[in-house]
């Protein structure tokens, strides 16, 4: 099984660019789960479901047919994006009203089941020494006995502003809101505010897009 670097973050620590930028220095492969959670929302808002309602979403889980690129190059297109059956959803994902839904969605337990199992399937296959994987409970619940685990954080000012950045057309105060908002709501159902026993904390507040990745690459 390959070597797995767990890294945990709120939203808008940067995790999914840094554990990216990370395995493609490493030659490795890089998993986001919060992707998997997206795209079932994505899949739940497509299929007109109630996101709160949980039995439905439970009983849609079987026809859930996602795929996920581990590819960090982005050279490898038959290894790159996240499909729902025959969609294309890489860019919908991100689209706000599937990131409002999302929370919802990821608080249901066989939920979160179901797709920890997809993940730990996704990294033994991955045909790679090594898997960099991204998320909330990565260090906690996926896989707690990985051997690098990394809480990335930010100030929550600084969170906003890389995520306004990202949101073009979106103000910045509309997007604040949104991102605490989920932030608040995801940290009831998984602690990833404060570190485990075991995880590193690396505070990229001061740091830049590169020494982040350097002080990744370092732990
Ligand atoms: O990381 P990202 O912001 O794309 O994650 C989207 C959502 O997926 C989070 O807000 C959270 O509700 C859920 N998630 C989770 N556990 C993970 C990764 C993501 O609950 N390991």
């Amino acid at each position: 099984t390959p070597i797995v670097v767990a890294v945990d973050g709120p939203a808008g620590s940067g995790k999914s660019s840094v554990s990216k930028a990370t395995a493609r220095r490493l030659g490795w492969a890089y998993l986001d789960t919060g992707a998997a959670y997206r795209a079932l929302s994505w899949y739940v808002v497509q299929r007109r479901l109630d996101p709160t309602d949980s039995a439905a979403v439970i009983d849609a889980l079987p026809d859930f047919d996602y795929r996920i690129g581990t590819d960090p190059s982005g050279e490898d297109p038959a290894n790159t994006g996240v499909f729902v059956g025959d969609h294309d959803v890489t860019d919908a994902i991100r689209e706000p009203d599937v990131t409002a839904v999302v929370s919802a969605i990821a608080r249901v337990p066989e939920v979160r089941a179901f797709l920890t199992q997809l993940f730990r399937d996704i990294v033994r296959r991955s045909g790679k020494p090594g898997v960099v994987v991204e998320g909330r409970d990565i260090t906690t619940v996926v896989f707690p006995d990985a051997p690098v685990r990394i809480l990335l954080t930010a100030d929550e000012s600084v969170r906003i502003a890389r995520r306004s950045a990202e949101l073009i057309g979106h103000s910045a105060a509309h997007v604040g809101e949104a991102l605490l908002r989920r932030d608040a709501a995801d940290s009831r159902v998984v602690d990833f505010m404060n570190a485990a026993d075991g995880v590193t904390t690396v505070d990229s507040t001061d740091l830049d897009f590169d020494q982040t990745v350097d002080a990744v690459i370092q732990v």
